[in-house]
């Protein structure tokens, strides 16, 4: 048997499971773990799991079912589930898939390499505590190898709001946010390696406590960082949205004018049964404020339809609200009921309702996005090239309003910034040329 080992992770949900997955794989490096593309030739399969909707936690469970081959050829091959359907069902995924060995929640990755040694041990190994230190000061710190130029940094973990619908403030816990100090290490040290841009991130990043100054304070600070060149930050919270994050939006050049603020609905009836302790008018109010100090910025949301007891006429207030605020981009669920929430216990909205609304909106949405991006051409916009793109020569960046834009230039390299006039506009992406 060769020294080292092959490690399979495969991350579902948000952005905040692909910084956890990154450290994971960080983690069982000093076990003697490289990571592989296949399951096939693995010998630890990890699933970092995602429990926000119904269909999102149901997927692990056939993927799971895909894996019984590959164990009865390989019974060394540990399985293992981590993320919040590993926080929320515990020993339960045990129960419901003998294949599986360990199960870890998301605040106990430090202790993933114990766990392993306890499942070759032939052990059951389930850890889904939420321990007092902190998990990122107990991984392994990153190896010096070079990173690509866009980077993710877990800064806040957690929700204290607990909306109706949602499992994150069960899943994830409290919230918790990271000392500035440690982030701003961890900024500069991705910076060293390559990394041009950071996304901030956190369940509640705008929640974030971890500096005197709140987020706005970490911000400036890490502008001050010489080779970082755009700094962005999901997911907030409207209520969040305190004066001087707005304020930084008008003056830190490095914060770029995109903005994720879900809203969720755009009646008052449906946020108030949401839980979510804000009125349309306020969001309304948040969004001018911020137009004002940055006029081109382009904001993205996330709508729920088909929430308990929500009317056609609740449904035309979230429809008129989209219309009034005009999205870049934006995603939109049918409500999911989750055991455990508020919300599960309520009156549901007949599932083909639910779909009826979810197609108006996206088309809604889709036409939007689509106005926005359109108007793009002609203009002259800052790209930040990643990667080559399908055709020979070309290579492919994001604007500052995150639009995907490629270009046909030689000499172009990941980790570019470079000025583009914009010429055209696809279905998901912009193509453009060099200044
Ligand atoms: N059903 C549907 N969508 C949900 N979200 C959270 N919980 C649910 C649920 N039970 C959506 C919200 C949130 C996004 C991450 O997922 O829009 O902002
Ligand atoms: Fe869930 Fe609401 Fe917290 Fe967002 S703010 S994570 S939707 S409870």
């Amino acid at each position: 048997m060769s020294a080292t080992k092959k490690l399979f992770i495969k991350t579902y949900g948000c952005q905040m499971n692909v910084y956890d997955s990154e450290r994971m794989a960080e983690a069982m490096g000093g076990q003697g773990y490289v990571t592989t593309d296949s399951p096939d030739d693995a010998d630890m399969i990890l699933l970092n799991t995602c429990h926000i909707r119904e269909k999102a936690a149901e997927k692990v469970y056939s993927e799971l079912g895909r894996y019984k081959g590959l164990k009865a050829e390989k019974p060394d091959l540990k399985i293992g589930v981590a993320g919040c359907v590993a926080q929320a069902e515990g020993a339960e995924i045990m129960r419901r898939q003998p294949l599986v060995d360990l199960v870890v929640g998301p605040q106990s990755y430090h202790r993933l390499p114990e766990l392993e040694a306890r499942a070759r041990a032939g052990e059951k190994a389930l850890d889904t505590d939420f321990p007092a230190e902190d998990k990122f000061d107990h991984l392994a710190a990153r190896p010096k190898a070079k990173r690509g130029p866009s980077a993710f940094l877990t800064v806040q973990e957690g929700c204290d709001k607990f909306c109706a619908f949602c499992v994150v403030p069960y899943t994830r816990g409290a919230e918790v946010s990271r000392p500035a100090d440690r982030i701003l290490a961890e900024a500069r040290d991705l910076v060293e390696r390559g990394v041009r841009e950071i996304t901030l991130l956190g369940q509640n990043v705008n929640a974030y406590h971890g500096h005197e100054r709140g987020l706005a304070g970490l911000i400036r600070d890490l502008a001050g960082i010489d080779g970082l060149a755009r700094i962005r930050f999901t997911t907030s919270h409207p209520n969040d949205m305190d004066d001087d994050l707005i304020a930084a939006h008008g003056d830190c050049d490095k914060l770029m004018p995109y903005l994720h603020l879900p809203v969720q609905s755009g009646s008052d009836r449906i946020l108030k049964r949401m839980n979510r302790q804000h009125t349309r008018d306020q969001y309304f109010a948040i969004i001018d404020r911020l137009r004002a100090v940055r006029p081109d910025l382009h904001l993205s949301g996330d709508f729920i339809v088909g929430f308990p007891e929500e009317t056609e006429t609740d449904f035309a207030d979230t429809m008129e609200l989209i219309e009034r605020v005009g999205y870049g981009s934006a995603f939109s669920f049918k409500y999911s009921t989750r055991p455990g929430t508020p919300a599960a216990e309520r009156d549901q909205v007949p599932e083909d309702i639910k779909d009826d609304r979810l197609q108006r909106l996206q088309a809604l949405i889709t036409r939007q996005q689509r106005a926005v991006q359109d108007a793009m051409v002609g203009r002259e916009v800052a790209v930040l090239f990643e990667k080559p793109g399908r055709m020979a020569g070309q290579m492919v960046g994001k604007s500052e309003h995150l639009h995907a834009v490629h270009v046909t230039a030689e000499g172009l390299a990941p980790g570019d910034l470079r000025r583009v006039r914009i010429v055209g506009s696809g279905p998901n992406s912009l193509s453009g040329v060099l200044i």
